[in-house]
């Protein structure tokens, strides 16, 4: 050392040097504490009932409403690609007060059920949608109470919409569905399911609950592309933004009721999802929604983000929060970068 060399001292010596561990893109892969699989996401469709072709959404751009037909290679190119699952939504061509659709053996929900079934040939989960909101001409996702509340506004009577979600649970296993994701947010929704399935001898058909489901203002593209009739709003039954606590609470009750899935909606939720990780002993999903998928397409349509970089990142995020499963309207797409990957090695 010479006299002109200055004396290290921790201010110029860094103590601890962690991009060490980030200097190529070999020890980045190594060290990568969350990797994406194409087995744990699952992808949302939507079938519409009389529809003689695809129809494209306007505000998800690159999603459709399928026909059976289109939704058959739908299931298959996910198939092909080792998509873990696909969740089924359903859109009918009548609605009534009390979405007598819904659990009709030739519903279009039932039918795109057993088109999927048939399509998936074993190779990926199929999942329906078990809400009434596709199918009551007012849109909520129960049937409504002859009193409505203080203020005249509908009421949800959450009892009697559980004999509908029981009717439901036995038409969708009915026609081939492997797991029902029950979206509506009425208590005891879990319990009552799980009763009529076992009593019917269901009892090998899973219940993926929407556990902490928000009201969230990010459903809004979803309510296009399933041409929803809903006036009002949905929080008397699904939980307010502003409370973590009830998340939970919300959790212990679906396992309690027998839930074999739990789901955080919106995926956003990230500390939500979280601590129901952290909480739950059987897997945890999380429902990228509607409104998250359009938010990425149109930044990345107008050029202020990179669309690959920001897709595979907010999944990455999805999963380092404790998603084991992961709903996406990007799963086919990105099942196709992963394998395209995996390919290149
Ligand atoms: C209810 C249901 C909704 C979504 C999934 N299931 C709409 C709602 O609760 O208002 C939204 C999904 C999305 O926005 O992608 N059946």
């Amino acid at each position: 050392m010479t006299s002109d060399t200055p004396a290290r001292s921790l201010a110029t010596v860094p103590l601890v040097r962690p991009r060490r561990l980030r200097t190529s893109p070999a020890m980045r892969r190594l060290v990568s504490e969350t990797r994406l699989h194409a087995a744990e996401l699952v992808l949302p469709l939507f079938v519409k009932e009389g529809l003689a072709e695809p129809s494209p959404l306007g505000s998800m751009p690159g999603v459709v409403q399928h026909t059976l037909d289109s939704l058959a290679g739908a299931v298959r190119e996910a198939a092909d690609l080792g998509v873990g699952g696909v969740m089924l939504f359903g859109v009918p061509a009548v609605r009534d007060a009390t979405g007598s659709q819904a659990d009709d053996p030739d519903g279009i929900l039932q039918r795109g059920l057993r088109v999927a079934a048939e399509a998936a040939g074993g190779r990926l989960v199929v999942m329906g949608d078990l809400c009434l909101d596709e199918f009551t001409d007012h849109g909520h996702c129960g049937v409504l109470s002859d009193i409505p509340a203080r203020d005249g506004s509908p009421r949800v009577d959450n009892d009697a919409t559980l004999v509908r979600y029981q009717a439901m649970a036995l038409a969708q296993a009915e026609a081939g569905a492997d797991v029902l994701g029950l979206s509506g947010m009425m208590d005891g929704q879990v319990a009552a399911v799980r009763d009529a399935l076992d009593e019917a001898g269901y009892e090998d058909t899973a219940i993926l609950a929407y556990t902490a489901k928000y009201a969230s203002a990010f459903y809004g593209p979803f309510r296009e592309a399933v041409d929803s009739a809903l006036e009002g709003d949905r929080r008397t039954y699904q939980l307010d933004p502003a409370n973590g606590r009830e998340g939970l609470r919300e959790t212990d009750v679906d396992l309690l009721e027998g839930a074999d899935v739990v789901m955080v909606k919106p995926a956003g939720n990230l500390d939500v999802l979280a601590a129901v990780a952290a909480r739950s002993d059987v897997p945890v999903a999380a429902y990228q929604v509607s409104g998250e998928y359009a938010m990425i397409e149109a930044a990345a349509a107008n050029g202020w983000i990179s669309r690959r970089p920001a897709i595979e990142e907010s999944l990455t995020m999805i999963k380092r929060a404790g998603a084991d499963i992961v709903l996406t309207y990007w799963a086919t797409e990105v099942a196709g970068w992963l394998r395209a990957s995996q390919e290149g090695r």
